[in-house]
């Protein structure tokens, strides 16, 4: 498409040469001919003229002409060479004059202000050709705006030709980019089952296994067996029901569906409740929770469920991307019409270029083939829309190797 384009403006380039070429070669023909009518024009003129006033004159040194002054007018020359190129259709500003080379005179001109432009640009037409007495004199023309004159009657040409450039360039590059965009699209979405198939697969197999000890008339026998087992399938089926939740909700939410069920609601309950849930995993990799609670006001409006989800979505993340013994830390603050809730980490961080991307659907910052951590993509994308449905806003600062802060500002009324 690139060399068919260039192709294309490559033709449009040449067509446009040589029709302007075409238009220079028009005008030099038209002068050429008004100029020629004109030159016979001026030497009728001076013919009657001269039989007139003195035949005898005439007749003695025949052929020699009058002075330019007897028969002629400089505003009157003006208006035959205008005539004359009007009749052609050259409507453009122009000099003349007349000039006689042997002395270097100028033996009439409309205004001494183009001498050197007539001279080294003008046209030349020889005058009184038949006159073998008198050195040759010439009637000069020269056009100062030819450039552009030859160019308006291109102009309509030239812009069309460059706004359809314009225009096929834009969707070209347009189109480019929606197919690169559809494709990191479709990539995504097979990293995405991939994933959720890997996700699903360890609680059923770990559920089919505890079915398959159930099944074992052995073991039922022992109560204890038959209590752990049970609890693991239930916990199992759980986490299952959470990640399928997970994934209606973004369903849920791309249609703008989302249902809010607003009521009063604590925010450092729902933060100590989180971290209740999420404790043991931190402390099995040696890190820890701090919580700073700073807000002395910290009941909102919001819907408890959702809020819960959302606290728990970046304390998970801040768990899941500081590899070795992360410390997070949770601090709530008053502002005049709200709370903001800082969940810091000392994690992997993220860079400057993925920071706008990770609240996308199914974005997960790319670490080569094999992600050590499983995700689906989707927790900072529910996140933001719970926050902008509750007329909050959310906030990054991270670098990489260094941690991530996120900061959310939720109203204590959400106003409609
Ligand atoms: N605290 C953090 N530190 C470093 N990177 C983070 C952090 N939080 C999010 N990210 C990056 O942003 C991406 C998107 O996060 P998000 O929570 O939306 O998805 P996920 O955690 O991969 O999957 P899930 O849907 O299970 O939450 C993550 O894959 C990760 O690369
Ligand atoms: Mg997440």
């Amino acid at each position: 498409m690139t060399i068919a384009l260039i192709g294309l403006m490559g033709i449009q380039i040449y067509w446009i040469q040589s029709a302007s070429a075409i238009k220079e070669a028009n005008f030099r023909r038209s002068v050429n001919e008004a100029m020629v009518k004109v030159v016979q024009k001026v030497e009728r003129l001076e013919k009657s003229k001269s039989m007139v006033t003195n035949q005898y004159e005439s007749m003695l040194n025949f052929n020699r002409h009058l002075l330019y002054e007897e028969f002629l007018t400089t505003s009157a020359l003006d208006s035959l060479i205008n005539l004359q190129l009007n009749i052609r259709g050259v409507d453009t500003r122009f000099e003349f004059c007349i000039y006689k080379p042997e002395r270097q005179e100028f033996l009439m001109e409309r205004s001494p202000n183009f001498r050197k432009e007539l001279i080294e640009k003008g046209r030349a037409f020889i005058l009184f050709q038949a006159d073998i007495y008198t050195s040759p004199e010439y009637l000069l023309i020269y056009f100062p705006h030819e450039k552009q004159f030859l160019l308006t009657e291109l102009w309509g040409m030239l812009l069309i030709s460059i706004i359809l450039i314009i225009v096929i360039v834009y969707s070209f590059t347009y189109t480019i980019t929606i197919i690169f965009r559809q494709k990191r699209l479709s990539e995504m979405k097979n990293d995405f089952i991939n994933n959720m198939t890997h996700e699903f697969k360890t609680p059923i197999s770990t559920i089919s296994l505890a079915c398959e000890a159930l099944n074992d008339k052995e073991l039922r026998g022992s109560g204890d067996f038959l209590d752990s087992y049970l609890s693991m399938i239930s916990e199992e089926n759980k986490r299952l029901a959470g990640m399928a939740e997970k994934i209606l909700q973004t369903a849920v939410i791309d249609k703008g569906q989302l249902k809010m069920n607003k009521e009063k609601i604590d925010l450092h309950e729902i933060i100590t409740d989180v971290i209740k849930n999420l404790r043991i995993q931190v402390e099995i990799k040696d890190g820890e929770i701090k919580r700073r609670f700073k807000a002395t006001r910290s009941q909102i409006e919001g819907d408890k469920v959702h809020v819960t989800n959302l606290v728990y979505n970046l304390l998970d993340n801040a768990n899941k991307y500081s590899p070795k013994k992360p410390v997070i830390r949770i601090i709530t603050e008053n502002a005049s019409n709200g709370i903001v809730m800082t969940i810091e980490d000392n994690g992997i961080g993220i860079g400057k270029n993925e920071q706008k991307k990770i609240f996308d659907k199914l974005y997960r910052v790319p670490t080569g083939n094999i992600h050590e951590v499983r995700g689906f993509g989707l927790g900072l994308n529910y996140v933001k829309a719970i926050v902008e449905e509750h007329h909050g806003k959310i906030s990054l600062e991270s670098e990489v190797n260094k941690g991530s802060k996120f900061k959310v500002f939720l109203p204590f009324m959400i106003k409609e």
